[in-house]
């Protein structure tokens, strides 16, 4: 029998299912208590059409690569936030989305915000409410943009939609998989610019590679997948990491000063 051999495979399965095996272990431990869950759902077989190479995301596994087809296909028919709300919450092609989460996490804030804001994914308290960023951090972060005059003038949102368990950050596949979702929402709130939180957010929107602290308060030109949206997206430091060290909060406060101020600066005519 070889390793490659369906029958050494079932039979391994059935003996693993028989001494009580009933989950596989994931990167990181799922803290059970916690989530309030005993075993998380299986994600049912997803019907997405086969990836083609014309649309199929180069480097992406092929499970992914059919979760983001379909992640696309939701998205582009969502005519408005609403419709895209449901659409995530109806999608089962992020992994997260088995792995303890109460429910899907998408957005709260002004519909027609000029500011769009993306954090790193739903904490505890989020997954427990269903808006992002309503725990301590998102506190502090209300605090600052309230400070700013931003009140009312943000839409927030995560680059992924369910908690990660444990707060992990969310794998480059998890964000990957939530992007068609994300950049329809972009498109919907047609903001003038973006505030990405902290550096799981301007890794993943910026695809590129420095620390949070090289990256924060500088302008970046965000361009969507297709290429066809472009926005100014600066990155600024979490609020959790300003709870944490809350010496750098004049760093994240020269951030905000910066973007308000290009964010109300008169737009040129023709
Ligand atoms: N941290 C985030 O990045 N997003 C949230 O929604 C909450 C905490």
């Amino acid at each position: 029998m070889t390793p490659a051999d369906p029958r050494a495979a079932e039979s391994l399965l059935a003996f693993w299912a028989e001494a009580g095996v009933d989950a596989m272990l994931l990167d990181v431990a799922v803290d059970r208590i916690e989530a309030g869950k005993i075993v998380p759902p299986r994600p049912p077989e997803r019907k997405a059409a086969a990836p083609t190479s014309a649309v199929r995301k180069p480097g992406l596994a092929p499970d992914v690569a059919s979760a983001v087809i379909e992640a696309r296909r939701l998205a582009a028919e969502a005519r408005d936030l609403d419709a895209l709300k449901a659409a995530i919450s109806g999608f089962d092609g992020c992994p997260l989305k088995f792995e303890g989460a109460r429910q899907a996490v998408f957005s709260r804030g002004a519909a027609d915000a000029p500011l769009l804001v993306i954090g790193e994914g739903p904490g505890a308290e989020e997954d427990a409410r269903g808006e992002p960023f309503v725990g301590k951090a998102g506190q502090l972060l209300d605090k600052m943009f309230a400070a700013a005059g931003l009140t009312d003038r943000v839409f927030i949102t995560n680059t992924v939609f369910w908690r990660p368990p444990g707060n992990r950050t969310p794998t480059p596949q998890e964000q990957a998989v939530c992007q068609p979702f994300l950049e329809r929402a972009i498109e919907l709130v047609a903001p003038k610019m973006l505030l990405l939180v902290g550096a799981p957010s301007a890794k993943s929107m910026l695809k590129r590679d420095e620390g949070i602290l090289s990256l924060r308060g500088r302008w970046f030109e965000w361009r969507s997948e297709s290429g066809e949206l472009e926005l100014p997206a600066m990155p600024t430091l979490h609020p959790a990491f300003l709870l944490r060290q809350p010496a750098a909060k004049k760093k994240a406060w020269s951030d905000l000063l910066t973007l308000t101020e290009r964010l109300d600066r008169p737009e040129r005519g023709g």
